[in-house]
Formats: structure tokens, sequence, C-alpha cells
């Protein structure tokens, strides 16, 4: 590890490691540190639901952590579970993450009980590994965040099973899977409409969450947590590592340096302190990723260029220079103006200094000036008409003509 974290004073303050949970597959690898770091108080180092059962009554405690009452949730059987996934066949499975392998399944529209294949609803379950490290922390993150809070561009969580060791959550289904999909993993360029509506809708699920009564700090903000409904309209999901704001007179939660490699923000990497803001670079560092089509974080990038954020952050201050960073399968599906201002916002997002970035209801607004700026008269020069089916659109090389590659052996695309 350490081969991406440029920043000096990241290594003598935490010890990054591979967590036990990493996915080792292309799509970023997850690192935690040791020890919760220095400074923080034991009030701070608390579990975020420890605080948050003491603003709400009702709480049921475990021997190992507290699950609060979040009574619209389904609570499953693991024989359930088993029933609507068919066993969990290896056919029905939709992917593979940190957590474990998320799997088809079919629940009554109503009652969202177990119903035959073809009945009903589909459903996405995710199963953790048994030998998940910090899985059960992060499962009853999920039930607890997702069981309160609703909001159109977050993932709806609806049900969750917890049976000895098994531990399972049930999410309404993503038929477009997820963003990290359509960037990396197909072999056709994705539309710049479709990048922009993605965006714009991930950026409202970021700023409802900043907005609300007690911030919420979602810390997980990547591509492959943005998923994608049938009209591509994007939702946030995944909520494992996410933490209630600091407290009014505190500028700053600390916790355990945890995420993902390339998304993590230079100050929460090198002192564990973390803000709203940390989520603003985050959302920056995907910014990039929509602009060029390349991933935030890959080793197999030649010497200094496997960050994408330290490779490319100065060609983003110079407008010839943003042209030739921008993905070259979406040429001629925007206008230069489109491609500056993407290149202003993300640079603001990825600000050194977490004051310096912008808010995200700031960042939504930008965005949705740019999506209103973008009229492209001749479409010519287009790689094809935005208004055609993703699907029908060739394969292009990357920026910097870095191939698109297919998806790695045990990730299965979904919503073909
Ligand atoms: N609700 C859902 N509907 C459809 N597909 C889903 C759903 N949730 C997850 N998936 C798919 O399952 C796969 C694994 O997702 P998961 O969230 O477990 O891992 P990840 O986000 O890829 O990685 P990490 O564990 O590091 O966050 C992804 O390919 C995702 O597209
Ligand atoms: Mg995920």
């Amino acid at each position: 590890m350490g081969h991406c974290f440029s920043y000096p004073s990241s290594t003598s303050k935490t010890d990054l490691h591979n967590n036990g949970t990493t996915n080792n597959l292309s799509n970023g690898t997850k690192f935690s540190s040791t020890t919760a770091t220095t400074t923080s108080s034991s009030i701070e180092r608390r579990s975020q639901f420890s605080e948050a059962a003491s603003d709400t009554s009702g709480g049921t405690m475990s021997h190992s952590g507290l699950l609060l009452e979040t009574p619209h949730l389904k609570v499953y059987s693991f024989m359930e579970l088993k029933t609507a996934t068919k066993n969990f066949k290896p056919d029905s499975m939709l992917g593979q993450g940190g957590f474990g392998k998320v799997y088809r399944g079919w629940v009554d529209t109503k009652t969202l009980a177990p119903s035959k294949v073809g009945s009903g609803m589909i459903v996405a379950v995710k199963r953790l590994n048994s030998d998940s490290f910090q899985g059960f922390a992060e499962w009853r993150s999920e039930v607890n965040f997702l069981g309160m809070l609703s909001h159109p561009n977050l993932v709806k969580l609806l049900g969750y099973c917890r049976e000895d060791k098994e531990l399972l959550l049930v999410y309404e289904f993503m038929p477009k899977g997820s963003l990290e999909t359509h960037l990396f993993r197909r072999n056709e360029s994705f539309p710049w409409d479709l990048r922009i509506k993605i965006l714009i809708g991930a950026a409202r699920g970021l700023a409802y969450l900043h907005g609300s009564q007690r911030e919420v700090i979602y810390r997980d903000f990547k591509a492959s947590n943005i998923l994608l409904d049938s009209k591509y309209d994007a939702k946030i999901s995944d909520f494992g590592l996410a933490k209630l704001g600091p407290s009014q007179e505190k500028s700053h939660v600390t916790t355990r340096v945890m995420g993902t490699q390339g998304y993590a923000a230079p100050e929460y990497m090198a002192t564990g302190h973390l803000y709203v803001k940390s989520d603003v670079y985050a959302f920056g560092v995907v910014l990039l990723e929509v602009m060029t089509g390349l991933r935030a974080h890959d080793p197999r990038r030649p010497n200094g260029q496997e960050s994408l954020v330290d490779w490319l952050r100065p060609e983003l201050s110079c407008k010839y220079k943003v042209k030739r960073i921008m993905d070259q399968g979406i040429k001629g599906q925007y206008t230069s103006k489109v491609a500056n201002e993407m290149a202003r916002i993300t640079l603001s997002c990825i600000e050194p200094e977490p004051k310096n970035r912008p808010h995200m209801k700031e960042v939504l607004d930008v965005l949705e000036q740019i999506r209103k700026l973008n009229v492209v008269p001749d479409t010519k020069s287009a790689v094809a008409s935005p208004s055609r089916s993703p699907h029908h659109y060739h394969y292009r090389a990357g920026a910097a003509g870095v191939e698109r590659k297919r998806a790695p052996p045990g990730r299965f695309g979904v919503g073909k």
C-alpha cells in the first residue's frame, strides 16, 4: 500500500493496511488504519449510533451493538432469503464487493415476503462474507442509516437478516448497475448526457445527507456506490462507513482512516479528521473519472499516473489541456465551455484545504447549470447521437489512450 498516497504525513500518523474486507478487483482497494487516530476523545470515538441512539428512543441493544428500531424494514429469516435467491444460486449473482456477494432475489410486492422466481418484484440481496473483518459494524451502520434516511437519490433498504453468523441486507433492485460498470467495465463509451444526469442525481443525494439536521458524512463516495435505476437516476448505496457529522462546537469528527484508495481526501488520510468536505473531495474525484473515463486509482498505469488526481490536477487549470484529458469516447457530445466548467468545479472540489471546497448544494447548482449549457449544435462530429441507447455506442479508448478493459473475473455486469 501507500503507492498512491503522496501526502507526506499520512504514513507517519496512520498505519494503512488492507483490512481483510479488501476487494482485490480493480475498482479500488479498500483500506483502514489499525487504530483510532490520535487526538479523538472517547466520546468522539463512540460508534455513530451510540450517539444517534441517545437522540432516538426505542433502540434494541444486542450483545455486539445497537440496532435502532426501524419499523418499516422487514426482518427476514435466513431461510426466507435462501428461498428468495434460489439458494444463492451462482447464476443469480449480481456482483461482488468487499462486504460479500450480491444476489438477485424475488419478493412479493406488497408484503415483501419471498416469492417464486418471476413473480412479485426483483430485489438485491447482499450476503456478508463470514470472514469479513469489520463486517458487523458496516452491516449495522447500513441498517441504521438507511433505516432512518429516505430520499429519491439514496438506495432503498427494504429489510435485513441477522441469524447466527449470517448478516444480509435486502435492497431495491437497481437494474442499470453502477456508474462504475458503465464507465469502466463495458466496451462501449457511456454518453455524456447520462454522465451528467447521474452526477446531478448523486450530488442531490450527497447534498441531502450534508443538509440533514445532523449532518451525515458518507465517507465512501465512489463510482461503484452510485447505483442506477431503469432511467439512469442515481442512488447512493453502501452506508457501512457513514458517520454522523460533528456536534455543533466541532468542525470535524475523528475516526479510523477507512475508505477506498484514490477517493479519500488528503486531510482525512493525514489526520483521520473527517469533514463533510471530505465527501466533496471524493465527489471531485468521481467528476474527474466521469470527464476522463479513467479510474481514480489504477496501479497498472505508469509511475506517477496511478492516482488520477495527482496525475491530472495540473491539467484542469489549463483550457487547452482540459480538452486533451476528456474521454475520447464522448468527443463531440459536449461543448468546450462545458468541459472547462467541469474542470473548474472538479478543481474546486479537490482543493487540498477542506474549507476551500464548495458545499454539495453549490456543486449541485453548478452541475445543473452545466447541463443547461450543453447545447451541441452539430452532432456530426459526435461519436453517436446521445438520444440513442448507450448500448449502441462503440468501443473507444479512454483518455490518454488507456483502453477499457472487460470486467475482470468475479464481477458480473447487471441490467444488460
Ligand atoms: N441494489 C442493487 N441492485 C443491483 N445491483 C446491485 C445492488 N447493490 C449492489 N449491486 C451490485 O453488486 C455489486 C457489488 O456491490 P457492493 O456494494 O457489494 O460492492 P462495491 O460497491 O463494488 O465495492 P465495495 O464493497 O468496495 O463498496 C456491484 O457490481 C453492484 O453493481
Ligand atoms: Mg458498493
